[in-house]
């Protein structure tokens, strides 16, 4: 893929992107640009294609066509699944993918996550021993190590109860409201219409609405009966053939 020019403010644009696993199309033509410190949320329901969308976008698959603007080098990635070593502590987890991330001042960069992700009490645990939701910042915090200007999270809620969430939601507004891009994947609407600037909206592979959640709800209002926005996505999904 190779870089595409863009306006000032775009921290990311992507282009065209198509992917195809066999007969089937993932992704279809997705283009879009995401704003420097924006919190994005790319909603849809399973099988949409956010998964394929956000690691083509973090350089771990390749699209078939189309270009991201953004290097990979660039981009934080956090999995859906928590990619760390449960026998390792929080703190020796970050030093080894600090090291593997090549950062140039490790004990730094770890202090650093460890008070960010207000995670300095949990130090010396064992990751395999915590909390889900403990679990999932260091997940994060990985992910952030290298200081990426967009980090990519893959429903970084979905396994969290709903105290958890708050308290994942304060700390991702933060890295947004430093300046960080993030973008974050969800199939749960009410989220994204709490805790994004932007949603786009995925749907067999297509991005059939990108805008404000104000936006999305007004749009989707129109097919609603009475103030239940995920009904009225549901409907507006519906309404576009999906
Ligand atoms: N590695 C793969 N091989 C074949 N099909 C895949 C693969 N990954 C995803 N798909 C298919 O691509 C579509 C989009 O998947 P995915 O990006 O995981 O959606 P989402 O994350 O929105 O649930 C689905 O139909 C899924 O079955
Ligand atoms: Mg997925």
């Amino acid at each position: 893929m190779s870089p595409v020019a863009t306006s000032d403010r775009a921290a990311l644009a992507v282009t065209g992107i198509t992917k195809r696993y066999g007969e089937r199309t993932a992704l279809r033509d997705v283009s879009f640009e995401i704003a420097s410190g924006e919190l994005v949320a790319v909603i849809g329901p399973n099988g949409a294609g956010k998964t394929t969308l956000l690691s083509i976008l973090a350089g771990i698959a390749s699209a078939d066509a189309g270009s991201v603007s953004c290097p990979p080098r660039d981009v934080g990635w956090v999995p859906q699944q928590p990619a760390v070593y449960s026998k390792l502590s929080v703190r020796e987890n970050l030093r080894l993918f600090a090291r593997l991330e090549r950062v140039a001042d490790v004990d730094a960069a770890v202090a650093r996550m460890l008070a960010q992700a207000d995670l300095a009490d949990r130090a010396g645990d064992e990751v395999g021993r915590l909390s889900g939701g403990n679990k999932q910042r260091v997940n994060i915090a990985v992910g952030l190590l290298a200081e990426p200007r967009v980090v990519l999270l893959d429903e970084p809620s979905s396994s969290l109860d709903p105290r958890q969430r708050e308290r994942l939601w304060g700390f991702i507004g933060e890295l947004a409201s430093r300046g960080t891009t993030v973008v974050y994947s969800t199939h749960n609407v009410q989220e994204a219409e709490r805790y994004a600037d932007r949603v786009l909206v995925l749907a067999d592979g297509e991005l059939l609405f990108t805008g404000s959640p104000r936006e999305l709800e007004s749009t989707a209002d129109r097919y609603s009966t009475g103030g239940d926005f995920e009904a009225a996505f549901v409907r507006f999904l519906h309404e576009r053939g999906h």
